[in-house]
């Protein structure tokens, strides 16, 4: 099966033609809507292939964000369509509902050998928002089961998304998404992130930094009561705030917190799993075991929707028995043709050796994007694995952010514009602090690397030229 070239498609319509028919019947995901006009279209992308996208125009771009994290293995594989379609003739469509179906049995059986420690039970859901919601409520009914019936809070930090659910936004820490849909689900407690760059106060002690850092999430148990909260929710690099990397022991500490006040430890991997980081998991890169994992994204490099909670034995094992249920579900979830996909996803990720590149290609990467250091408006580059952060500064020595207008006419009028006038997609982050975010496919190789690095060399050159000038 071969993908078709829909950008001289007479049926799909003008590049024009089909902005104009979106900006009247799509609803684009947050995005502001008014911002589209006759003149400012909205971009439309018609084709992908291996790390490469087109739109409608005809441009060609490299997608430096893996579409949204989730675009592992390159677009447009024959063999990923080829197992989508014999799915499809097979079993096209059951629910997990009482009865199983061979391909969510393989992948549970599948993502259990390559978890770390004893997470061997698989929940399925559709995608990221959905599997932090259903580890939510599985720790709040886990602890109910033993007779604490009063934990219900969960503890995320500064600045993390983790959905636009009701109950994951309760979870998310980002202002803009929750700002209009308040009262939020009760429970949702914030604790300071891993922003080193920032913590002046600790120098160049990251160490030392780390057990503040999980030191804080302590005191907001102890202060909030341990007998109320049921969880505490990281991501092992939190991409919103631009790639905050666990400082050495930081993890650890975080596990032996939770240990000690009877809390299970959430690990939302819906970005760091399956190869972001250069591991299957996050607690493989970090050395640490979660009693619950997050997945989505990346487990089917896009190509369908599919996303997953894994479970220690420990956490799932009062579920198993006489008639408690975990009643919580939905029709979609663990879909045939999305395990299906997912199964050969890992099977491309083993015999292409797909980890092995992130792996081999990591520090190269980051020398790469440390190389820019040298400009003056590139503050701090972090990140691990293909998932990298860089922070824009006003001024280096007082590591002062670009805010406001200054801020906005950087990123919306000359970074990204520029990024993409020169065939790089990816993203500018201004949740937190202003940074430009790479997750390139994990196919892809130095050369592409240098590219992205080129790229942002001469946008970066040029915003900092325009600055002085404005
Ligand atoms: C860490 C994390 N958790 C959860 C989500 C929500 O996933 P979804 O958009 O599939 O609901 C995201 C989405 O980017 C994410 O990055």
């Amino acid at each position: 099966m071969k993908a078709p070239d829909n950008s001289e498609d007479s049926t799909v319509g003008t590049s024009h033609d089909l902005s104009e028919r979106a900006r009247r019947h799509l609803w684009l995901e947050v995005t502001r809507m008014g911002s589209f006009s006759q003149t400012n279209e909205i971009p439309v992308i018609v084709r992908g292939e291996g790390a490469y996208l087109w739109d409608a125009k005809g441009n060609r771009y490299f997608d430096g964000l893996s579409a949204l994290y989730t675009n592992q293995l390159g677009y447009g594989r024959p063999d990923i369509a080829d197992v989508a379609a014999r799915q499809i003739l097979e079993l096209s469509y059951f629910p997990l509902w009482t009865y199983a179906h061979p391909r969510a049995i393989e992948l549970a059986e599948k993502i259990a050998s390559l978890a770390p420690g004893d997470l061997n039970r698989v929940f399925f859901s559709t995608g990221g928002g959905d599997a932090v919601e259903t580890a939510w409520k599985l720790a709040r009914q886990y602890h109910r089961l033993r007779g604490d019936m009063d934990r219900y809070k969960i503890i995320s930090r500064n600045i993390a998304y983790h959905g636009t659910t009701m109950g994951a936004l309760a979870i998310t820490s980002v202002d803009a998404y929750r700002e209009n849909f308040q009262p939020l689900t009760p429970g949702g407690i914030k604790v300071t992130n891993t922003d080193f760059y920032h913590a002046v106060e600790f120098a160049d002690d990251h160490k030392a930094f780390g057990l503040w850092s999980a030191g804080q999430i302590e005191a907001t148990i102890v202060r909030e009561g341990p007998e109320s909260v049921a969880a505490v929710i990281l991501e092992p690099v939190q991409n919103a705030g631009g790639c905050f990397t666990p400082p050495p022991g930081y993890w650890q500490e975080v596990r032996a917190i939770c240990d000690r006040y009877g809390v299970l430890l959430i690990s939302d991997e819906v970005i760091c799993a399956f190869g972001r980081l250069g591991t299957w998991f996050g607690g493989q890169k970090y050395d640490y075991v979660p009693d619950i994992i997050c997945c989505a994204k990346g487990i089917t490099s896009g190509y369908s929707p599919l996303g997953a909670i894994i479970v220690s034995d420990r956490v799932a094992e009062p579920f198993m028995h006489g008639d408690t249920t975990f009643s919580h579900g939905f029709t979609y979830a663990g879909h045939p043709v999305s395990c299906a996909v997912a199964l050969k996803c890992i099977e491309i990720f083993e015999d292409e050796h797909i980890l092995e590149n992130v792996r081999d290609n990591e520090e190269y990467f980051e020398a790469s994007l440390e190389s820019l250091l040298d400009l003056p408006i590139v503050g701090d580059v972090r990140g691990a694995g293909y998932f990298w952060g860089i922070e824009l500064v006003k001024d280096k020595e007082k590591k002062e952010a670009f805010v406001g207008d200054e801020a906005h006419y950087l990123l919306r009028n000359y970074v990204v514009p520029e990024m993409f006038r020169r065939g790089l997609y990816c993203r500018v982050d201004d949740r937190g602090e202003t940074v430009v975010q790479l997750a390139p496919p994990l196919i892809s190789t130095r050369a592409d690397i240098d590219f992205m690095a080129g790229t942002l060399r001469e946008v970066f050159d040029g915003a900092h030229r325009h600055l002085l000038k404005a």
